[in-house]
């Protein structure tokens, strides 16, 4: 038999005994597992911050090696975030001094404009650190932070640009690019300049408008043509193809267009939010344990590579989209986000202690077409896994 086969094989029946595993959750086993995973997120990260190198923020393990990234990376707010996560919950010293060092390594980004991702890096780490902490100088980064993703932001378009122009694009729009936005509504909504937030609702209008096709997935990319504002092409980068469902992408549009509802009302932005769970959660290719394929329409299903950082955020915003919610349909969003949890708690995607480089989760795919980052650990993965959790902790028990 061969090698390749064997594996996917021996995966295929994890899977087949974990989805017998998944029982209804109860209050209880809900406490319980999220008391478990906050004592065991303390201890892991300890393992992880003897991999990081000086000046750097880890990002993924893989062949066994810690793979650490500079400080502008899109990714590197999610190692404090992820500390002070933890510190809110264990009030562990070590791990709160430990996320301190990690803010001040980040803090020079407050000026940076070379990409968008300015929500990710700045909100998830310093906007935690002042939730937390209430401290007035974490608020002023993030205030600065906002000033310099601003810059960005193109009128004639009506929305952010994501990366630079190169020989592929023009002006490009990502639909990550909406969680950016997060940062923008909470500085005019906390005396900061309310321009920020008409940005961010212009922005999320334009996504909503030229990403999404009638079945409420999004393409990865609009490009745009920075003089007149037409459309040029919409196309992917991470995803199997122009016309795909790249997984994470869908993540990130049901996160974001539930947060624009939160600081707008605004219902249409509910609406979109509720099309996008319908279309991840009806899918014929979404698995039985709620963790989806790296894209909805990857070649090779069953057989497809997970993304679990797709679950984590999926999970995390379905909680926040059933407190907007009724009936049936509030349950359904809670417990398709306890599938994805207890799914993701399970040996299946969850690391041993001491292992996996001192990240909490396995089987993530960060940009499989670019080959890189394929069914490795992925700092956001476990950011937004301890982030649903708290929030389950905080909304539902
Ligand atoms: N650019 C963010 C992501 O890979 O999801």
């Amino acid at each position: 038999m061969k090698k390749s086969f064997l594996v996917t094989a021996l995966f295929a029946v994890s899977h087949f005994s974990l989805s017998a595993q998944i029982s209804r959750a109860t209050p209880q086993k809900m406490a319980d597992l999220i008391d478990h995973e906050f004592k065991f997120a303390t201890a892991q990260y300890k393992v992880l911050a003897k991999n990081v190198s000086p000046g750097k923020t880890p990002q993924s393990f893989a062949a066994g090696k810690p793979i650490n990234m500079g400080i502008k990376w899109w990714c590197s707010g999610f190692y404090s975030g992820t500390l002070w996560y933890i510190y809110e919950q264990s009030k562990d010293t070590q791990t709160k001094a430990e996320a301190e060092k990690a803010l001040q390594l980040i803090e020079p980004n407050q000026t940076y404009t070379g990409n968008h991702d300015l929500g990710f890096m700045m909100f998830c780490s310093f906007g935690n650190a002042y939730r937390i902490t209430q401290k007035p100088a974490y608020k002023a980064v993030v205030e600065r932070s906002a000033a310099s993703l601003v810059t960005r932001y193109r009128p004639i378009i009506k929305s952010i640009q994501s990366w630079e122009k190169s020989k592929y694009w023009q002006c490009p729009v990502i639909i990550d690019n909406m969680m950016n936005l997060e940062m923008l509504n909470w500085v005019s909504d906390h005396g900061g300049n309310p321009a920020y937030k008409e940005i961010a609702i212009n922005h999320a209008n334009t996504t909503m408008k030229n990403h999404f096709r009638p079945d409420y997935s999004s393409y990865h990319v609009v490009d745009y043509d920075p003089l007149t504002g037409k459309i040029l092409k919409k196309a992917t980068w991470q995803g199997a193809a122009d016309s795909s469902a790249w997984s994470r992408g869908q993540a990130w549009g049901l996160y974001a267009y539930t947060m624009m509802y939160r600081f707008t009302k605004d219902p249409a932005y509910l609406k979109e939010a509720e099309g996008i769970a319908g279309f991840i959660l009806n899918n014929k290719n979404l698995p039985e344990d709620k963790i989806p394929y790296w894209d909805f329409n990857a070649p090779g299903i069953p057989n497809a590579k997970r993304d679990a950082s797709a679950a984590a955020v999926m999970a995390s915003c379905l909680l926040e989209l059933a407190r907007y919610s009724d009936g049936d349909q509030k349950l359904r969003y809670k417990s398709a986000a306890e599938t994805m949890l207890i799914s993701l708690s399970s040996p299946v995607y969850h690391a041993k202690a001491g292992q996996n480089g001192g990240f909490i989760l396995m089987h993530s795919t960060g940009a499989l077409p670019l080959h890189s980052e394929i069914d490795v650990p992925l700092i956001y993965a476990d950011y937004y896994y301890l982030e649903a959790l708290a929030r389950y902790k905080q909304w539902y028990l």
